[in-house]
């Protein structure tokens, strides 16, 4: 795992924006895999202002997003279709016929699963996995105790994670039980990942990840299997790692100043 800690959120999610941007610079025809969630916001926010001033093209990209909640038609206001659409896709002018999100409003989520599946094989693989964390420690949906070789697939989320999200619902809303995720195992075989935490209340689940063992009751701990992972945080959410001093000896500042990962 590559760990760079930057001194504020800000920092850490402008390093983020500028690794998409580098890369779809560098290849425009990318089969980028995306995230939603609060952390991702800024970060889009960066990517389109540099999209448009640096013309970058993105009319080539293939995009798939993580999840979508189940049940809940592709035109709700909190589904992740609407946050991508109104986020990303839209203000930057990636064609919506080259995004994919699960179809959460499918009669079929089995099938919807394994056709998600098939589509991005199809799509010749994720090339850059972006990836954000839950409190619990989840990638994706993928809560406690998922399987790490799990696929795309119906997950029931957690109480805590329905919490964390109520905030995008209205009051007298339930937040949905279900969502359809890529699995762990999916997210493993993109061949390269890029998880951004910012924040004091990420700190646990981060050094979970990256120090804890490796196991199911923290699903993001799979990454210490990826032979390409970069963890991006702000000091924050660095703040309970054991060895902040080793990463930070390794890249000063969060700079990106080796070719290798670990
Ligand atoms: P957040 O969600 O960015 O809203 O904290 C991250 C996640 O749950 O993966």
């Amino acid at each position: 795992m590559k760990v760079l800690i930057h001194n504020s959120a800000e920092l850490a999610q402008q390093a983020v924006a500028d690794i998409l941007t580098a890369r779809i610079l560098a290849h425009p025809a990318s089969v980028i895999g995306l995230a939603t969630g609060g952390t991702m916001e800024v970060v889009y926010d960066r990517l389109i202002r540099a999209i448009a001033r640096e013309a970058v093209p993105v009319r080539d990209l293939v995009t798939f997003n993580l999840d979508e909640y189940w049940g809940l038609a592709p035109a709700h206001p909190a589904s992740y279709r609407s946050y991508m659409n109104a986020r990303l896709f839209g203000p930057a002018g990636i064609p919506l016929e080259r995004t994919f999100l699960p179809v959460a409003d499918a009669a079929d989520p089995a099938a919807e699963s394994d056709a998600y599946e098939l589509r991005i094989r199809e799509a010749g693989g994720i090339d850059l996995q972006l990836l954000g964390i839950g409190q619990n420690g989840h990638i994706g949906f993928n809560e406690p105790t998922s399987s790490l070789a799990s696929r795309t697939r119906l997950k029931t989320l957690t109480q805590s994670t329905r919490k964390a999200n109520q905030q995008y619902f209205g009051a007298d809303e339930a937040t949905p039980e279900y969502a359809i995720t890529m699995g762990i195992g999916t997210i493993l075989d993109a061949r390269e990942c890029l998880l951004l935490a910012t924040g004091s209340n990420k700190a646990e689940a981060v050094s979970r990840m990256i120090e804890g063992p490796l196991g199911a009751h923290c699903p993001a701990s799979a990454l210490q299997l990826h032979p390409k992972a970069t963890i991006i945080l702000d000091a924050d959410a660095a703040s309970a790692l054991e060895l902040r001093e080793y990463y930070q000896h390794v890249h000063p500042d969060g700079i990106d100043r080796q070719p290798t990962h670990g």
